[in-house]
């Protein structure tokens, strides 16, 4: 019977270690465990043995079945969790994970106000030119009336490239550019970079302007003054006030820079307008004769007006930013809300 029992105890583990699935598992319980299985086969058969026998057969074979029994169970846990952890990824996709949102790609800020000014004067019958960013010296001055020497230099904190080689400090050379290979009529728009040696709260190194000018016979100041107003009405889309504050450009006689009522007091006096109730939003003037004779055309025949805007001004103005460095940063945060 020891020998019986030694034999049963190495067959009931061979066996179990075969298990792999949870049908065997049933089986082997039948065969081994149950009522009517080899366990309680052998118990049963205690009876005939002798009585000093008994005690210690006994004993060895209730060990030998609670050991079996032990493995069983764990054996019984250890499938049923590698079959659970199997079907869970390929069969159950977590439902409370969210979405994943495409993120659609847009335009700059900058971008799109510069597209905004563009298509407001070209409804005006304005066509759009441009033009180099390395630009001539001659053109970013001297044909504006600005010769080597002159102090308006001074306040455009020039980019050299080389004596007569610059990045253009505005977008006003186009002027030139254009009229020296046209003849009038005009009606010109020029958007671009331009580029300052220059950086803080309102300044960046690179910055756009759009530049603007209409030469023809008979223009006068008011051409300039109805053209404005229309503009800046579409802009800001109502009809606030302007104002005309005489200045000076070496390119441009009678020069004005243009203010209009503060966007966010409405003229009352706020921070952003430092009290005063307007925003200088532009430079602006009637086209100098000196500047005509440069591209040979008679000052005595044509009149014209021109004017120069900053985008990323504007653009502060109409969306409330205050600090221009933002543009530039690349913070998806800021570019997203436009
Ligand atoms: N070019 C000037 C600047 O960058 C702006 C400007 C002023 C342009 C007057 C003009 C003008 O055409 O008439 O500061």
């Amino acid at each position: 019977m020891e020998h019986e029992l030694q034999s049963l105890d190495r067959e009931a583990r061979q066996q179990l270690a075969g298990i792999t699935e949870i049908s065997q598992l049933e089986d082997f319980r039948i065969r081994f465990l149950g009522r009517k299985g080899q366990f309680s086969t052998i118990l049963r058969q205690l009876g005939t043995v002798s009585d000093t026998d008994r005690p210690r057969l006994g004993q060895m074979a209730n060990s030998i079945k609670k050991e079996i029994e032990e493995l069983f169970e764990s054996r019984q846990e250890a499938i049923r969790q590698a079959a659970a952890t199997a079907a869970e990824p390929a069969s159950l996709p977590d439902l409370s994970l969210p979405g994943r949102v495409q993120a659609a790609g847009r335009l700059h800020p900058v971008t799109q106000i510069m597209q905004e000014i563009c298509t407001i004067f070209e409804n005006l019958g304005f066509s759009v030119a441009e033009g180099p960013d390395v630009e001539l010296d001659y053109y970013n001055f001297e044909a504006l009336n600005i010769p080597p020497h002159h102090p308006a230099r001074d306040m455009h904190d020039t980019f050299y490239v080389s004596d007569s080689i610059l990045l253009r400090t505005h977008t006003s050379p186009m002027q030139a550019r254009i009229m020296e290979n046209s003849q009038p009529p005009l009606r010109v728009i020029a958007p671009g970079k331009v580029y300052r040696c220059d950086s803080d709260i309102t300044h960046t190194p690179m910055f756009h302007q759009v530049e603007g000018f209409l030469v023809d016979r008979n223009v006068s100041f008011a051409d300039l003054k109805g053209v404005l107003t229309v503009f800046t009405q579409k802009m800001f889309e109502r009809d606030l006030p302007l104002r005309f504050r005489p200045s000076f450009f070496p390119f441009t006689e009678p020069s004005a820079e243009v203010d209009i009522a503060c966007v966010i007091c409405g003229g009352t006096g706020c921070r952003v307008c430092k009290k005063s109730g307007w925003l200088e939003i532009l430079g602006s003037g009637m086209i100098d004769p000196e500047v005509f004779r440069m591209v040979g055309y008679d000052p005595e025949v044509f009149s014209g007006f021109a004017f120069g805007l900053g985008v990323e001004r504007i653009a502060m103005l109409k969306y409330g930013i205050d600090d221009i460095r933002l543009y530039y940063e690349n913070d998806q945060r800021f570019l997203s809300q436009f």
